[in-house]
């Protein structure tokens, strides 16, 4: 072939094998794939993620659809997804087995600005399934290259019951972590074993985030979650520039190209799919 700059097609996935599957919830809606790449180098490319971002998942016949990073590029060898089980994409996906084949393409998105969070407070605060890309985070925060960068982590993460929780096991070793403050909690149960907290996540989030000073907030969650915390967030005295919200958008192409996802002059896919309030605040309110 002669000489000459190669392009990577944009729209191209790379082949990943299925590695393993865990079950999540009671529900068993929501299951986690670890998938490794057939090439090397594919693995390479796509290892220059970071938390927050996410990647458009093919299944051939099916179709593509975009889910966060569940893992952190700390973790070697293979890329992880929660997914929730909702419509034709994810049922499909549901059924598939360890050892089948699929495509991923990505990583696409921004990532939580590490680098204005260095020598911060981060406050993390999730629910859903959106909890994904904030384990990704946990993960990376916790890693001992990067721990001594950060000051005081602090993570408030809700379900809707105990067995609804994700990652149930690291949550627990996280827990009993001293360079991590975690409270969990459900939104009701009857479990007399339950030893979290019992709120939805914006009470829990008032009461457990002891100060703005020198933080940062990424909130994570479904909609509902994410409008009754932001005013929370603002009440501890967060500037907007400090609090970094996400969004659920309908994406196609992930790339800034199709126009599925624009809001105002953005594209959520490629210049999002998270936004600071004192970015949010300058888009037209068709979010
Ligand atoms: C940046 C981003 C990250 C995401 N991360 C995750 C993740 O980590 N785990 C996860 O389980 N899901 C995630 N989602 C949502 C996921 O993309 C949708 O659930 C998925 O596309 C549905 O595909 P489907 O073919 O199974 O459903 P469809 O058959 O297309 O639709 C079934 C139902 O899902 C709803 N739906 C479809 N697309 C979306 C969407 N983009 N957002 C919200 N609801 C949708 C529809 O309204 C409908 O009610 C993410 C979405 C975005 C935009
Ligand atoms: S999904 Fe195509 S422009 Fe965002």
């Amino acid at each position: 072939m002669p000489g000459g700059i190669q392009l990577k097609n944009p729209y191209l996935p790379y082949p990943v094998r299925i590695d393993e599957i865990i079950t999540e919830t009671e529900d068993k809606n929501l299951k986690s794939f670890k998938f490794v790449f057939l090439n090397p180098d594919d693995e390479k490319a796509f290892s220059s993620y970071m938390p927050g971002q996410f990647a458009e998942l093919s299944v051939a016949g099916k179709g593509e659809i975009p889910i966060g990073i569940a893992s952190s590029p700390t973790e070697k060898g293979f890329v992880k997804f929660t997914i929730n089980k909702v419509g034709a994409v994810t049922s499909h996906l549901h059924n598939m087995s360890v050892g089948d084949t699929m495509g991923i393409r990505g990583p696409l998105g921004r990532w939580y600005s590490w680098e204005e969070m260095e020598g911060k407070n981060v406050v993390i605060v999730g629910g859903g399934f959106a909890f994904t890309t904030l384990r990704s985070s946990i993960v990376y925060l916790l890693h001992p290259d990067n721990r001594p960068r950060f000051k005081d982590i602090t993570v408030v993460y809700g379900a809707r019951t105990p067995g609804m929780l994700l990652y149930k096991d690291e949550l627990a070793a996280w827990e009993k972590r001293d360079d991590i403050k975690m409270h969990i909690t459900v939104d009701g149960t009857n479990d007399p074993d339950w030893k979290y907290n019992t709120g939805f996540v914006p009470a829990i989030a008032e009461k457990k985030i002891a100060s703005a000073d020198n933080a940062m907030a990424i909130v994570c969650g479904p909609p509902v979650m994410i409008k009754f915390t932001q005013p929370v967030l603002e009440k501890l005295g967060f500037p907007p520039e400090r609090i970094i919200l996400s969004l659920e958008m309908r994406m196609k192409c992930g790339i800034g190209k199709c126009g599925r996802c624009n809001i105002g002059e953005k594209y959520v896919c490629k210049d999002g799919p998270f936004f600071t309030l004192a970015e949010l605040k300058q888009l037209p309110p068709e979010y």
